[in-house]
């Protein structure tokens, strides 16, 4: 079987030379393991920061180490009552072609029960990026059907469900925000907003004051920097500004980071911001499982996956998070029959 492992670490954006594809025998399960066929990996841009260790909540990797990685794989073979011959789990899988694992929480494993659902949805709406688009608005956005609610980095993984999950809880004014006129073209096409801003080439300051007159009630923000900067300025009073994530300066050194001129709003219009992290949430997971697939099956959520094919992709899949070229979740098939099931 095929693996990627950590060749070197980035010095500041990955490229192809950080990361070794080897060949190694499928490995033998003990008691206690698992065997998993890889169908699907996810790429995220955390994962550049598991290279350099600069991640709290990941192990440390040692260069040689297999790249660390969330995917879906179908178990086929077992020694631990806890997973069945043919279920479908996503976990901690690493980049590689089967992976191994126990009952260590470490792997945090949560078997897929909407199977008649499509498998690579265990990367997407059903997994880490749906939760965390979920807990961004729901448990912490606690989005009402008054709420104008805006989002940043509209068109990527977490974004592109974001919307749909906003417009789920009720709200009608949903705003995203998004690079190229492409990909704004998407958000309100196929992704649920009922207006987009180009940051790329609108004058953001004047769609704001166009598409929010009154102010913001609920920020979802992907990105960071000035653009977060300019919607605290814009905030209304008891508005909850989320903190999802911050792409736009992950590959800055701190003292290039933005420098906040607006966050006294925050006191001024008692406002709440507040970051989260999906793994905290964990106890969670099936009631959000449970509720996104309802949501995916009466039409609400419309899961939008970028799929690249085969292993060899997973360098350039990740490279690529950070020049925007993914539309909706990034993940790379792995196993060709990834969603044929086992006849019955
Ligand atoms: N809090 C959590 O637990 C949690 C969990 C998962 C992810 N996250 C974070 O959530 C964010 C989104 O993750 P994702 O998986 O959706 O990533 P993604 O699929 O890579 O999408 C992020 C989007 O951000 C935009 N972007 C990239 N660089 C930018 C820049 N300099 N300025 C403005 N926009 C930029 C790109 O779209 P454009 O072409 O439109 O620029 C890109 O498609 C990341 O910051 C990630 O770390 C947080």
């Amino acid at each position: 079987m095929r693996r990627w492992v950590l060749a070197r670490r980035p010095d500041g954006a990955a490229t192809v030379k950080d990361f070794n594809l080897e060949t190694v025998p499928v490995p033998k399960i003990g008691d206690g393991e698992v065997l998993l066929k890889t169908l699907y990996l996810g790429v995220a841009p955390v994962m550049l920061r598991y290279m350099t260790n600069e991640t709290s909540f990941e192990k440390p990797m040692e260069i040689g180490d297999v790249m660390i990685g969330r995917g879906v794989g179908r178990v086929v073979a077992s020694r631990n009552p806890g997973f069945g011959i043919g279920e479908v789990w996503q976990a901690k899988l690493g980049w590689r072609e089967f992976a191994v694992i126990d009952d260590d929480p470490y792997y945090m494993p949560f078997r897929m029960r909407h199977t008649d659902l499509p498998l690579s949805h265990g990367i997407s709406t059903l997994a880490m990026s749906g939760f965390t688009a979920y807990i961004g608005m729901h448990d912490i956005g606690a989005v009402t059907p008054s709420d104008r609610v805006l989002v940043s980095g509209a068109a990527g993984g977490v974004g592109s469900q974001a919307g749909f999950i906003a417009r789920a809880l009720g709200a009608e004014h949903v705003v995203g925000i998004a690079g190229g006129p492409e990909k704004c073209r998407l958000l309100t096409e196929r992704l649920g907003y009922g207006a987009a801003i180009d940051y790329k080439i609108d004058d953001i300051s004047n769609r704001l004051d166009e598409l929010f007159p009154d102010g913001v009630d609920v920020f979802f923000d992907n990105v960071g920097g000035a653009l977060l900067d300019e919607v605290l300025g814009r905030i209304r009073r008891r508005a909850r500004v989320v903190i999802c994530g911050r792409i736009s300066e992950y590959l800055l050194p701190p003292d290039q980071c933005h420098r906040y001129r607006n966050i006294n709003c925050i006191g001024l219009r008692d406002a709440k911001m507040e970051s989260f992290f999906v793994y905290d949430y964990a106890e969670h997971f099936d009631t959000y499982e449970t509720q996104l697939a309802e949501w995916i099956r009466d039409g609400r959520v419309h899961p939008l996956e970028d799929i690249l094919v085969g292993l060899e992709q997973m360098p350039t899949a990740l490279i690529s998070l950070y020049e925007g070229t993914n539309a909706g979740v990034r993940m790379v098939r792995i196993d060709p029959d990834a969603e044929r099931r086992p006849a019955p």
